[in-house]
């Protein structure tokens, strides 16, 4: 992925899984994040365990914002998010290559 790194923009938030959620249904969620993510230009990372989400979002701060305010952020499969990290990177620049 080409970008400009001026752009570069990270939010990163916890969650907690919904309880009628099935463990087994979380890879479900991976295999939207891999095939929405790859057109919107942002890479990542989630991460689940003991029933909390951690995810990291990496692209453009428009596409960012845009993917977690108005689908993540509504999703019933998880609740109570927090951004613990909202920020642009002038010049550090954390290219995560795949969708991991
Ligand atoms: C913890 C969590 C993380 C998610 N992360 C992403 C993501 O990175 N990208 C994405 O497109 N959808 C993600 N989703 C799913 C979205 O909320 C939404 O269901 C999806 O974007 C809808 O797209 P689809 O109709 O193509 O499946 C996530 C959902 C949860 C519960």
């Amino acid at each position: 992925m080409k970008m400009d790194s001026n752009k570069v923009y990270h939010l990163l938030y916890r969650s907690f899984k919904s309880d009628y959620l099935d463990e087994n249904q979380v890879g479900d969620i991976i295999v939207s994040a891999r095939r929405n993510n790859t057109l919107l230009e942002i890479t990542g990372i989630l991460m689940y365990r003991d029933k909390i989400y951690v995810q990291l979002l990496e692209g453009y701060k428009n596409k960012v914002l845009k993917l977690y305010e108005k689908n993540i952020c509504k999703d019933k499969r998880h609740h109570d998010q927090k951004v613990l990290v909202s920020k642009g990177f002038k010049h550090v620049f954390l290219k995560i290559g795949a969708w991991g």
